[in-house]
């Protein structure tokens, strides 16, 4: 049997990236994903590529969207077994000298936007023993220079995890995070002309001293895979770093 056979998946943010490389290896292993998205061009047309079960998008900040996503995503797969939250933005800028407005809107994101589709989600998890996949980052664990916010984010991102594990194990949800180094997607080619007016090396360099190669989205869909697998079912609480050796 597939790693994932028979469960049902919601996946944020999964029009691009990350998500949509989850959604795909996940469809593979056998689950039925619905993917949801802020671009619903994007989401329509990685729907079509990975052959989903559905769309059902959202804007991770709007509390009534999530809701309202995540009961359409139980409608069209008869339940939830799995979610995933993945949608994120990053900002880069010296700390101290980021907008009051844009360190809310990143928190309004990648936090608020994780912690209210845990609550949309939970009635439907409780119903299916089910499990959530957070997606933090490395960024969570240790600090960088211009992502002070965005590290504030995936610590707090971290944090939620742990609390949510502890607090449902007794209902029987697992709650687990992934914390990924610096990947081959959209949002790090926007930070790369940043690091490298920032260090003066080539951002090649950098990863290549740091942490062997790029991640690939592929990288991290494998350790959600296992994380949402029924294989990780004493896993809860846990935050897993997967970034080529970079915090080692
Ligand atoms: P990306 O920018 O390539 O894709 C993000 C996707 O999320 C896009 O499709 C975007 O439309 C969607 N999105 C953005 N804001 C949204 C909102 N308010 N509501 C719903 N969807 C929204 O980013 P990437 O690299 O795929 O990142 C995915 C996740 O992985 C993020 O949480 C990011 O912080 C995290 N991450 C990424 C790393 C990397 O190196 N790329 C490393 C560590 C973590």
């Amino acid at each position: 049997m597939s790693e994932l056979e028979g469960k049902r998946v919601f996946v944020t943010g999964s029009g691009a990236g990350i998500g949509k490389a989850i959604a795909k290896l996940f469809i593979e292993r056998g689950a039925q994903v619905v993917v949801s998205d802020l671009n619903a061009l994007s989401a329509k047309q990685a729907a079509e590529e990975i052959g989903a079960a559905g769309v059902a998008n959202c804007d991770v900040t709007d509390e009534t969207q999530v809701q309202t996503a995540i009961q359409q995503a139980v409608e069209i797969l008869g339940g939830l077994d799995v979610l995933v939250n993945n949608a994120g933005i990053e900002v880069s800028s010296p700390l101290l000298q980021q907008s009051t407005e844009s360190f809310d809107k990143i928190f309004a994101v990648n936090v608020r936007g994780t912690f209210v589709a845990m609550k949309a989600a939970t009635p439907h998890l409780v119903e299916s023993q089910g499990n959530i996949v957070n997606i933090s980052s490395i960024a969570g664990v240790g600090g960088s220079p211009l992502l002070g916010s965005y590290c504030a984010t995936k610590a707090a991102v971290i944090q939620l995890t742990r609390v949510a594990a502890v607090e449902m194990r007794p209902a029987g949800i697992r709650v687990n995070a992934v914390c990924p180094g610096f990947a081959d997607t959209a949002m790090v080619e926007r930070l790369v002309p940043d690091f490298e007016a920032a260090t003066q090396v080539p951002f090649g360099d950098l990863v290549a001293a740091k942490q062997g190669r790029l991640g690939t989205p592929q990288d991290i869909a494998e350790v959600a895979a296992f994380l949402a697998s029924d294989r990780a079912s004493w896993v809860t609480g846990s935050h897993y770093v997967l970034d080529g050796g970079l915090t080692a």
